[in-house]
């Protein structure tokens, strides 16, 4: 795991998304109530940036078809099973903010999701 210091919170919008990418990750980074909170910035549906979405209500939506996803814990919204990777966010003392960034998920072949999905293993869950 790396640590990010990305941007100072007085930067970021309130309710605005912001793109970063970090470590190879495409991250929605925003400001909700004057806290930061980071999101995987790929909709896992299609692919769409997240970041081009409305970010209201402790939520955004994603531009392309609607999908809504909590920026709290990744849920989508009338669908729990579907899930966007959160990533823990934390300010310093003089106000920057820091993104803490995992390895990269390994990528895996529609089989290997298909077997591992048959073996009941929980095929949403990010992969260090
Ligand atoms: S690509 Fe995001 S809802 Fe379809």
């Amino acid at each position: 795991m790396e640590v990010f210091r990305v941007l100072h919170l007085d930067d970021l919008l309130e309710a605005q998304p912001h793109r970063v990418v970090l470590d190879g990750q495409p991250i929605l980074l925003t400001k909700i109530d004057g806290e930061p909170h980071a999101i995987s910035d790929v909709c896992p549906h299609n692919g769409t940036s997240l970041s081009g979405g409305i970010v209201k209500e402790g939520c955004v939506t994603c531009p392309a078809h609607l999908w809504r996803f909590s920026l709290h814990d990744g849920q989508r919204q009338g669908n729990p099973e579907v899930r966007v990777r959160v990533y823990g966010t934390r300010l310093t003392a003089d106000g920057w903010i820091e993104v803490e960034v995992p390895a990269a998920p390994t990528v895996r072949s529609l089989r290997e999701v298909l077997l591992a999905h048959a073996r009941g293993e929980d095929v949403n869950a990010p992969s260090a």
